[in-house]
């Protein structure tokens, strides 16, 4: 591949010359598509539009990988002697191209190398904006565009995913949910449904989108996001106790003493300070036995980060569900987070980052709590169609996602401006103001480590240039940190 080579500013320069940057590949693996995102994440920035990174992705994800099955498509029919063209022999050839190729694309990657087939992506400035065009050199069948064609005006007509849901479910070819996905990213981000147009000259196929100078997002509003911000509302406010415990942690002449007596007199805040100031890393030989031993280890700071989180948690708790496994993950997140902070030598921001690691998902505890069938619905579709985030499934499913739930929660308990960034953005770092580029990098980062483990993400998805400001410029070197960080975890924090 030529592009790792391509320098940034290269590209930049080519396209704002209005000059083409194409990439062309037979088969759109990792290394590809990494690329590519790379390249969107540039000339995105230079648009002043970094916030439609993830959606320009996911599209360009769909559009790329229609492109490959077409071409696989193609090689199928030749390889065993089938005639495209009709109609008996389509459907028959259809039926077992999805059986056998399909969810297995990995499969005819050889012979696609060994093919003339090609997928081109050429990324053009025009005056009216930034002009994508993915092109296979294979002929749409004239059904096939109807058929698309037809779906995507079906798909216009839903107001979000989940109205989807029947219809997409039941659909035999899994591409419906393709397209209704891209059509509810291309109207809810204001890109438009009309700035994607799909043809076929009879040679080559061709997907081109108009990324505009101007756009239109159309809110996507449900019944859940009414009902989740009604929720959010009703939320109570941090209780006094915990107000005067953090006074006092800040005070210089407040006594461990007395701070460990305040905290006891609530069982429930001393067990989730024990349990913290336990999990989180921070003992080295001895587990602490009281609060005042956990005080004395953990330091004051950090002891306001754990009053802070346990406060939340409980008031959550007690008002939705309880998700254990979510606080266990942000415990996690939290432990990875001071990790790499101290690792990156940004000592002025270890405490910060571990409470923003320990409440960076609160959001998704009211999401689940308001709709757990379409919550999961959601995650199944964003790990099986191997997309970055749940960020923008959650935006078209319920119009509002898990991290800007997170955010009107913050907002809601006054929390300072550098959390309420961390939990806004976590999911999507260059989207952050430069003040609280390290808070939320650092917490972006905790939760991919998280990720990774849990075999939701891949080294692949990790955002290069937020890698690149630490110095990380491989994977093998991601890899290793990673490593050097998980190993340093108690064993008894490994959930
Ligand atoms: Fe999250
Ligand atoms: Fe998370």
């Amino acid at each position: 591949m030529a592009i790792d080579a391509m320098k940034s500013m290269e590209i930049l320069s080519k396209f704002e010359s209005g000059e083409p940057v194409t990439v062309a590949f037979y088969y759109p693996d990792q290394n590809v598509m990494k690329s590519l995102n790379s390249i969107f994440a540039k000339i995105l920035a230079k648009m002043d539009f970094i916030y439609l990174l993830d959606t320009l992705v996911t599209i360009q994800r769909e559009i790329i990988i229609n492109a490959a099955k077409a071409n696989a498509k193609r090689i199928f029919f030749q390889e065993e002697g089938m005639d495209i063209t009709d109609p008996m022999q389509y459907a028959q050839g259809m039926a077992r191209f999805r059986n056998e190729i399909v969810g297995e694309l990995e499969t005819i990657r050889e012979k696609l190398s060994k093919s003339s087939l090609r997928i081109r992506v050429r990324i053009q400035k025009t005056p009216k904006g930034a002009v994508i065009n993915v092109t296979n050199n294979t002929p749409i069948l004239p059904e096939e565009l109807d058929r698309i064609k037809l779906r995507m005006e079906k798909a216009r007509s839903f107001n979000d995913f989940s109205e989807a849901y029947e219809e997409v479910y039941d659909s035999t070819e899994g591409a419906g949910l393709g397209i209704v996905l891209v059509t509810l990213l291309l109207k809810n981000s204001g890109i438009g449904v009309e700035s994607y147009k799909i043809s076929s000259n009879g040679t080559a196929t061709n997907c081109e989108l108009l990324i505009p100078n101007e756009l239109r997002p159309q809110e996507i509003t449900t019944n859940i996001k009414q009902e989740i911000i009604r929720q959010v509302e009703g939320i109570p406010t941090f209780p006094k106790n915990i107000i005067e415990l953090q006074r006092l942690c800040h005070d210089p002449d407040s006594s461990i003493a007395e701070i460990s007596n305040k905290i006891m007199v609530d069982p429930a805040l001393t067990s989730e300070v024990m349990k913290l100031s336990n999990s989180a890393g921070f003992i080295t030989s001895k587990r602490v036995e009281n609060v005042n031993e956990a005080i004395m280890t953990i330091g004051l700071k950090n002891l306001n980060a754990i009053l802070m989180a346990a406060s939340a948690r409980q008031i959550l708790d007690k008002r939705f569900s309880k998700f254990e496994q979510i606080w266990s993950h942000c415990n996690k997140t939290a432990y990875y987070a001071r990790l790499l902070a101290m690792k990156f030598r940004l000592q002025k921001i270890v405490e910060s980052v571990y409470l923003a690691g320990l409440l960076h998902d609160l959001g998704k505890i009211v999401l689940l709590s308001t709709n757990l069938e379409l919550t999961n619905w959601i995650s199944e579709i964003v790990n099986n169609r191997k997309i970055r985030t749940s960020t923008i499934m959650e935006e078209v499913s319920i119009g509002i996602s898990h991290s800007s739930i997170g955010e009107l929660i913050a907002q809601h308990w006054l929390f300072p401006d550098y959390l309420t960034q961390s939990i806004r953005q976590h999911h999507s770092p260059l989207n952050c103001p430069e003040e609280f580029r390290d808070q939320v990098n650092i917490t972006y980062l905790a939760n991919m480590f998280c990720g990774v483990e849990s075999k939701k993400y891949d080294y692949f998805y990790f955002e290069g240039e937020v890698l690149e400001r630490y110095g990380i410029t491989s994977v093998e070197q991601l890899q290793k940190l990673h490593q050097e960080i998980s190993n340093r975890l108690e064993p008894e924090s490994q959930t």
